[in-house]
């Protein structure tokens, strides 16, 4: 029934038709090897403004247990190809400076304000280009083996932000960026870390 969530023992939502129904919309951008970003952006964008009081009304009960950056695969885990992702931000939550594992991927904002800063990536060094901040329905995305690194913040201090992220493949690696010195011709340290999911919600 819309509107009901099953939820199992961690009270964690079982499923929410109108994530499920962004998740459909994402897969069937992806036809290709690489699909047209902008148009995905877009399709998506549509759906969270005329969902968004739906989604907002689902993920609300969840908001209290986020208590730091949790993200939830929304494909099945045996699911070839496109990977989409369901992430939770707590206040005020800034990650490190990061990149996606060379995969092309999305993200969108559902609810709450993102600020995203990019860098440009030559070598072992790295420079600070634009910063963007994203509201909901606004979404950035990359493309594959762009040699591309950013750092993202929920700009509320109290509220958690919601996003859903598309990528080429489940994301199970990333990259995470630290300054080995001081001045602009800094070394970056790249290490590699794996990511952590906290469940698998019905798709
Ligand atoms: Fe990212």
């Amino acid at each position: 029934m819309r509107g009901q969530i099953a939820q199992n023992k961690n009270n964690i939502p079982m499923n929410i038709p109108a994530l499920s129904r962004l998740r459909r919309l994402a897969h069937e951008h992806v036809c290709a090897d690489h699909p047209d970003l902008a148009s995905m952006a877009r399709s998506l964008g549509q759906h969270v403004h005329r969902e968004g009081g739906a989604i907002a009304q689902a993920l609300a009960p969840l908001n209290m247990q986020v208590d730091r950056l949790r993200r939830w695969h929304l494909t099945p885990r045996r699911a070839r190809g496109a990977h989409v992702t369901l992430m939770a931000w707590p206040g005020d939550h800034t990650t490190p400076v990061h990149d996606h594992d060379s995969r092309w991927g999305l993200e969108i904002v559902l609810l709450g304000a993102l600020e995203v800063r990019n860098f440009t990536r030559q070598g072992e060094q790295l420079h600070e280009a634009e910063k963007t901040w994203l509201g909901p329905a606004d979404a950035v995305w990359y493309d594959a083996h762009e040699p591309h690194a950013h750092r993202c913040r929920n700009l509320s201090r109290d509220h958690v932000a919601w996003t859903l992220l598309v990528h080429q493949a489940r994301l199970d690696h990333y990259h995470a960026y630290e300054p080995a010195g001081d001045g602009h011709h800094a070394r970056w340290q790249r290490r590699r870390l794996s990511t952590r999911f906290a469940g698998q919600l019905a798709g």
